[in-house]
This record gives structure tokens, sequence and C-alpha cells, in this order.
């Protein structure tokens, strides 16, 4: 048999998992999600759930790729024989097609605003023209599509490289990239004078208050999104680690790195949108129609317009790999066919879904206009990935031997206190998932 692959350096593997964690979410679903959710109360109760629930499972599934070096739904087969913990990796595999269903039509939205503020496109005098700007390409035309081809045509090419060649080597370009851009759109941001304050204010002081059970779930939903967790990418990456790496360590680095660009990607926005007195609690077009519009209005504007759009397509590209991965590694080692075999088929179908929820925005069918994106959103991020982390962590916290755990990631007082995390994380779900589905249901 072929010898299965492996990241080619520490380094590779950690900005391969950091490209993987950072990404739309970032840029596009952060910052909206906050803003709705009211600012520094969500990004407490945010943190929160990275800490008690995103480590935990962010170890978990590192250690399980990590120790039997096999797909999602392989590794969790061979971890716990006769035990039904891979129906966590099948649900895997579908919320893997579904996200990707989402993500490739925005990140395509991504490229176009790319080309467009490039080519003085997005020359806007008043956000009403961004609003309509924004609209009509997203309902009227085929552009959309054109894009929404042409990323996915990017992710093959990355894939057909490998885990080392590929991934690896995409990443290594790219993270670098995106960290230096997102410095200097901070820069930018909080040097507008007006806004810095109330930008600053809405993200770090909290109001209590506005705490509701239905705002913890997303929040835990959105952690599960953003560390790219409870759909197996985690365990795929953590099967191509050498048995020496610290999958603790990376954890921690992942988390801490990921958050840390969420954040700044809020200095970045925020001020931004406060400086001209915009609504923070816009949804989902936040990116596309607020920050067009208020970056026409800056010296420079075009080019950080440029500059944030390519940001917004590298660091989505960089995750959308990682969940392509999830569904390549599954069907080549389970049907023995090759990377290239498996990419082609899986890519047309991803595209079909893509062009379906791409088309879901335009009326091609009269009268039926109903928003695909925002339910295969709410559908992954607040059910799939919290169950199948739930079914994950409970594996690792509670099928899995104390001692074997210890064994694995090393018998120290601070894996000690990670187990405890880690048995607990199934508990802290559970409570959090029940309640927040019950305040959700009382709305309707
Ligand atoms: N973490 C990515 C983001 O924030 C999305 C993602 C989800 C990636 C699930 C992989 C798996 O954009």
């Amino acid at each position: 048999m072929e010898k299965r692959q492996q990241w080619g350096s520490k380094l590779g593997f950690l900005l391969a998992a950091v490209g993987s964690a950072v990404g739309l979410g970032n840029f596009w679903k952060f910052p909206y999600v906050m803003g709705q959710g009211g600012g520094a109360l969500f990004l407490i109760i945010y943190l929160l759930c990275i800490i008690l629930v995103g480590v935990p499972v962010l170890v978990a599934e590192l250690m399980i790729g990590k120790r039997n070096q096999k797909n999602a739904v392989a590794s969790l087969k061979s971890e716990f024989p006769e035990r039904p913990f891979f129906i966590g990796g099948w649900l895997g595999f579908i919320t893997a097609f579904l996200i990707l269903s989402f993500y490739t039509v925005i990140a395509g939205w991504c490229m176009y605003y790319t080309i467009a503020s490039l080519t003085g496109k997005l020359a806007f005098a008043s956000q009403s023209q961004s609003v309509d700007h924004f609209l009509s390409f997203t309902t009227g035309n085929y552009l959309p599509l054109v894009f929404l081809i042409l990323f996915i045509v990017l992710n093959v090419g990355v894939l057909l490289g490998g885990v080392k060649e590929g991934i690896e080597k995409a990443a290594k370009i790219l993270m670098p990239i995106l960290v230096a851009i997102v410095f200097l759109l901070i820069i930018r941001a909080l040097t507008l004078g007006d806004g810095v304050k109330e930008g600053l204010a809405f993200m770090f002081k909290p109001d209590f208050s506005a705490i509701t059970p239905n705002l913890v779930l997303t929040a835990l939903g959105l952690a599960f999104f953003k560390l790219s967790l409870g759909m197996g990418t985690m365990i795929t990456y953590g099967s191509y680690l050498k048995p020496e790496s610290n999958v603790v360590k990376s954890s921690f680095q992942i988390a801490f790195f990921d958050t840390l660009i969420a954040v700044l990607a809020g200095l970045a926005i925020f001020p931004t949108v406060f400086a001209m007195g915009f609504d923070v609690s816009s949804g989902p077009s936040l990116a596309f129609i607020t920050i067009p519009a208020l970056l026409n209005q800056l010296p420079f504007g075009q080019v950080f317009g440029v500059l944030f759009f390519f940001a917004l397509t590298v660091a989505a590209l960089t995750s959308s790999i990682s969940i392509y991965e999830v569904i390549i590694a599954f069907l080549s080692e389970e049907f023995k066919k090759s990377r290239k075999y498996v990419i082609i088929v899986s890519s047309v179908i991803i595209t079909v879904l893509g062009i379906l929820v791409s088309v879901s925005f335009t009326d091609v069918i009269p009268g039926v206009q109903y928003d695909l994106l925002d339910s295969l959103d709410l559908l992954t991020s607040v059910f799939f990935m919290p169950l199948g982390g739930l079914i994950i962590v409970l594996g690792a916290g509670w099928a899995l031997k104390r001692s074997t755990f210890l064994d694995e990631l090393g018998n120290n007082i601070f894996n000690k206190i990670l187990y405890v995390f880690v048995v607990m994380a199934p508990f802290i779900i559970s409570f959090i998932f029940v309640l927040g589905v019950v305040d959700f249901l009382s709305k309707y």
C-alpha cells in the first residue's frame, strides 16, 4: 500500500490548521453575529465557549486523528470499536458538503469584490448604492456562478497537490499575506479618529442584561464553526501528524491565533462602522455592503478595499480546502480511489450544491425565494457541529480511559485539568443546546 501522507513540518501543520480555523468566520460571520448579539457581552460568552468547549473538543479531535492515522469516520471506528461513535464521522461528512455549498458561494463573492474594487466598480457615493450593487450582483446575473466555479477550481488546484505539497504549501504562502493585510486594515481603522471610541466601547463594554439562552447557543455554534470543530476537519488534519507531535500545545496555539484574528478583524471593522454611523446589526451583508460604502469615503479606500476582499478570499481558501479534505480523505481511503478521482467527483457535487445556494437568491422560480444560505448556516453551526462535537468529546472523555488520555498527551497536572474539561464538555454542550433550542422555539 502507498504510504499515508503526513505534514512536512510542525510549522506547516500549524499554519494549515490555523488556516482552517481562520476563515470567512473571522471577517464575515464573527463581526455580524457579534453586531447582532450586542458586542462585548457576546464576545465574553464566545471566549468562554472557546475555552470551556472549543479547546477540549479540538484536543480530542487532533488526538483521535493522530492516534489512528485515518480519515474521520475510520479514526472514530478504530478508536472506539463496537461503539457507535463513528456516527459523528458520518455526520461530519454530510456537514462538510453542507458547509461547502454556501462557503464557496460567499468566497466567490469575495473574489468578485476583490476584482470589482480593483477596477473601481465599487466607487459608491452612498450606502444605498452599495446595497443596490450587492443586490443586483447576488440576485441579478450569472457572475456569482462564474466566481463560485473559479473558487472551486482554486480549491481543486491546491488539493491535487496533496497534503504537504498542496495544503501545507498554500498555507505557508497565504497565511503570512493574510496576517500582514489584517494589520494594515487595523492601523487604518484605528487612525480614523471618529468612531474609534464607540467601536471599542461596543467591543469591550458588556451589557449583561442582554443575555439569553439563544445568544449563548449562537456563541457556542460560532465557536464550533470558528475552530472547524465537530465535523471531522481537525480529526483529518490530526491524522497527518507524526506521533511525536504535541496536540495540546497545537490546540492552544490554534485557538489563540484564531481568536486573536477574530478580535483584530472586529477592531478593523467596528470603528469603521461607527465612524460613519452605520448599523452594526445589519447581518450577513455587513462585510459586503457596509465595508465598500465606508472605504469609499476614506483616503486610499480603494486600496484598502482590494486588500480587505483579497484577505477574505485567502482566508476562505485555506478553510475550504480543510473542509474538502474531510470528504477526500474519507472517499479515497474507504473506496480505494485515487485522490484525483475523488476530488473531481466531489467537486462536481459541491458545484451543483453551490449553484443551488447561489440561485436561491434570485427569482429563477418566480415567487419562490428562500434564503438557503441562512438555513444551511444555522443547521450546520447550531445543530450539526455541536452535535458532532458532542459525540466526539463524549468518546474522548467517557469511552476512552483516563489513563489512555494521559499516556497519549503526557501525564502532567496541566493535562489532568484538561481531562476534566474534556469530561465536562458534553454536559456544557448539552445544557446550552437544550436551553438554546427551547428559547429559539419559544419565539415561534
Ligand atoms: N473555521 C472556518 C471559518 O471560520 C470555517 C470552517 C468550518 C472550516 C468547519 C473548516 C470546518 O471560516
